[in-house]
């Protein structure tokens, strides 16, 4: 494949060459299985072991505190099922109407064994609101599930503010960190469960964890070796952690530095597609990610504007990668208010640690005239 210019680092990224290196020995040295006595399993151990201190040491946590998990699909299951299943007593969750599908599908299927859901709504540019928050809470809630970062479009939530009042109120609180972690400083002490993914900070696919403040009881959704302290049954996947791990560590070491160039590519992103008539920036401009702009072309479909940069070989995507090929309209974009057929137009451009300066330059001079050719095809005129 020629070198094309990746802007879809939300969707995954590709993994640094320091974590493939950290991984290599993994595969076909230090390949004993974690929980064998003799010494390549102890290796093993080791090499989980170090890579759990390395995590919880960036959100200053105890080690015992992260749970390793295949990934954040699972590590959102097991931060909602696992709460509602351990304590049932409490049959109430509240979560938004922007959250990933792997925060809102557990939430539906708990709803369909008769446990009751609050979705929040969100501003025009996907804030959730504390006052809603707050009069949603009851005697019985169990668990608030907010993200910290949106994955379509970057918008910031309250977390600190959200975790203080689910404290103050008895209430745990969840967030999914998947887009955030390794970007932002996240407030870990306001937070009692987090959720996070290798793959979207150069690590490997497969691989997450979930971060398990101390004193929550939570009923695993695998059942097997007891793995993980019980709480997560299934041989540990050493290569995936140690890369897991070896990712943490470099996004967290070169953060301020990351995130500020971020934020002058997204800048020079904003600027100029503002310049294009009929667009419409979705989510909040300065309150989000440094890695996301999300933006509404009227007259166009998301999908022939993705397309159409593919055969560019620019690669960006509509809106989250796992429901790219449903063509329905985002419920994100939904839910702050995009209008139907904006939505249908959306492009969502996500940038990475190797995403360069030059790149954006050419991008930003292909863009345009894309848009213009989609367009002259249209039925719709801009500004009908
Ligand atoms: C916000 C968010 N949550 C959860 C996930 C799922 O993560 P994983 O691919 O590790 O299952 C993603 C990935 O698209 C995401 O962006």
């Amino acid at each position: 494949m020629d070198k094309c210019i990746y802007l879809d680092n939300s969707a995954t990224t590709p993994v640094a060459a320091e974590v493939l290196e950290a991984m290599t020995p993994y595969f076909c040295e230090a390949y004993g299985n974690a929980s064998s006595l003799h010494a390549s399993g102890r290796e093993a151990r080791q090499a989980i072991e170090k890579g759990r201190a390395e995590i919880a040491a960036i959100l200053g946590v105890s080690p015992s505190e992260i749970v390793f998990t295949s990934g954040a699909t699972e590590a959102n299951n097991l931060a909602i099922i696992g709460m509602a299943f351990a304590h049932q007593e409490k049959r109430h969750i509240i979560t938004s109407k922007i959250e990933h599908h792997a925060v809102l599908y557990p939430c539906q299927w708990l709803e369909s064994q008769g446990y009751e859901v609050t979705t929040l709504d969100v501003d025009k540019t996907g804030r959730i609101d504390l006052e809603q928050l707050k009069d949603a809470i009851r005697k019985d809630t169990l668990l608030v599930s907010i993200m910290a970062g949106n994955n379509e479009t970057g918008t910031l939530q309250p977390v600190e503010e959200i975790g203080a009042i689910c404290r103050e109120r008895g209430v745990a609180f969840h967030t999914d960190a998947v887009q955030a972690y390794g970007k932002i400083q996240l407030p870990t002490d306001s937070i009692d469960l987090l959720s996070v993914s290798a793959h979207k900070l150069h690590g490997p696919k497969g691989v997450g964890f979930l971060m398990v403040r101390k004193g929550i009881s939570l009923t695993p959704l695998l059942h097997g070796g007891g793995h993980e302290g019980g709480r997560r049954s299934g041989t540990e996947n050493t290569p995936g952690i140690v890369g897991l791990a070896a990712a943490s560590s470099l996004a967290f070491n070169k953060m301020e530095e990351t995130t500020a160039r971020m934020r002058r590519l997204k800048r020079r992103l904003i600027d100029a597609i503002n310049a294009i008539p009929g667009t419409r920036l979705n989510g909040h401009e300065t309150g989000s990610l440094p890695h996301i702009v999300n933006v509404s072309f009227q007259g166009i479909e998301g999908e022939s504007l993705v397309m159409k940069l593919d055969e560019h070989g620019i690669e960006t995507s509509t809106g989250s990668a796992c429901s790219s090929p449903t063509l329905e309209p985002s419920h994100v974009l939904l839910a702050i208010g995009v209008p139907i057929s904006m939505a249908h137009g959306s492009l969502r451009i996500s940038t990475g640690r190797q995403t360069t300066c030059e790149e954006i330059d050419a991008f930003l001079d292909v863009l345009p005239r894309v848009v213009e050719e989609l367009r002259a095809i249209s039925p719709f005129k801009v500004g009908e």
